[in-house]
């Protein structure tokens, strides 16, 4: 049996749906407004690849390339001129930002109804009640990718390895929402092994290379791998990849979340872009 995960096909498959939502749009174009700051080598990697994506789409993409020295006043006004833009239907800062910008300040500033990364506290207080429009993309993409191949969440006991604000938290926020009984699990957590092997589902998001390994899984888990790591220059994820001998699915490095992160993403300037011109989502 098959049991590998093909990010990169359901990737394809979610974005020829938007794409085909947004020829029904009869010539009209959502827009996503992209800021990056400085030169980070990865961050303009990120934004190319969400350029590439929004053309697929058909989504209109207007990329601000700011110098590193901007003053956070400067962003701030950039940022309130984008929200009073009608034209621009999402905005998205792209992070890291440089030391002396508050990124908080920033995220904060951005329109919560244009606000595609679901990185502001009114969209995170949303997906608390299980109101939210806007999720991150991240974790959006894990759950899209369970509930593609049919994985039936409700009472699993999912594991959540990470609990940073983009990723661990949210994903743990979603679970629950799916009716999943979370367990969040960080670097203080302690008897780790006791919880993955008790887990149905397990997500990790730490950013340690190959940290998962068959011995602390049961038979027939479900691993999602968040992770993107060089081990000896070789790409690889925070699973340890001889685990798919055990799992029943399992998300390869690279082809598994990786590509859905920019599809929801995709997904989120159609939603913002609908919610703002008072459609149906
Ligand atoms: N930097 C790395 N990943 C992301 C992301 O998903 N959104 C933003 N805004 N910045 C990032």
């Amino acid at each position: 049996m098959n049991n590998i995960i093909n990010g990169t096909e359901i990737a394809k498959i979610i974005k020829d749906e938007i794409k085909k939502n947004i020829e029904d749009l009869q010539g009209k174009k959502p827009c996503l407004a992209v800021v990056i700051v400085g030169d980070d080598y990865a961050s303009h990697v990120y934004v190319k690849n969400k350029n590439k994506a929004c053309e697929y789409v058909g989504i209109k993409s207007d990329t601000y390339f700011l110098d590193t020295n901007i003053t956070e006043q400067d962003l701030l006004t950039l940022i309130e001129k984008l929200n009073n833009d009608d034209n621009v239907n999402g905005i998205l800062v792209q992070l890291p930002l440089p030391n002396h910008i508050n990124e908080k300040n920033i995220l904060l500033k951005i329109n919560p109804l244009k606000d595609v990364d679901g990185f502001h506290p009114y969209n995170i207080g949303m997906l608390s009640t299980n109101n939210s429009m806007l999720k991150s993309c991240t974790p959006a993409g894990c759950i899209e990718l369970l509930k593609r191949y049919n994985v039936d969440i409700k009472g699993k006991n999912a594991l959540v390895i990470g609990r940073s604000n983009i990723v661990g938290k949210p994903l743990s926020m979603m679970l629950l929402n799916e009716d999943a009984t979370v367990t969040t699990a960080h670097t203080k957590t302690k008897n780790l092994e006791y919880l993955t092997k008790q887990a149905d589902i397990i997500i990790v998001a730490i950013g340690v290379a190959n940290f998962l390994k068959p011995h602390m899984i049961k038979e027939g888990a479900i691993l999602i791998d968040v992770g993107m790591n060089r081990d000896n220059d070789k790409l690889c994820g925070d699973i340890d990849f001889s685990c798919s001998q055990k799992a029943s699915l399992i998300t390869p490095v690279p082809g598994g979340v990786g590509p859905m992160t920019i599809t929801m993403l995709m997904k989120n300037c159609l939603i913002a872009y609908k919610i703002q011109n008072n459609m149906n989502v």
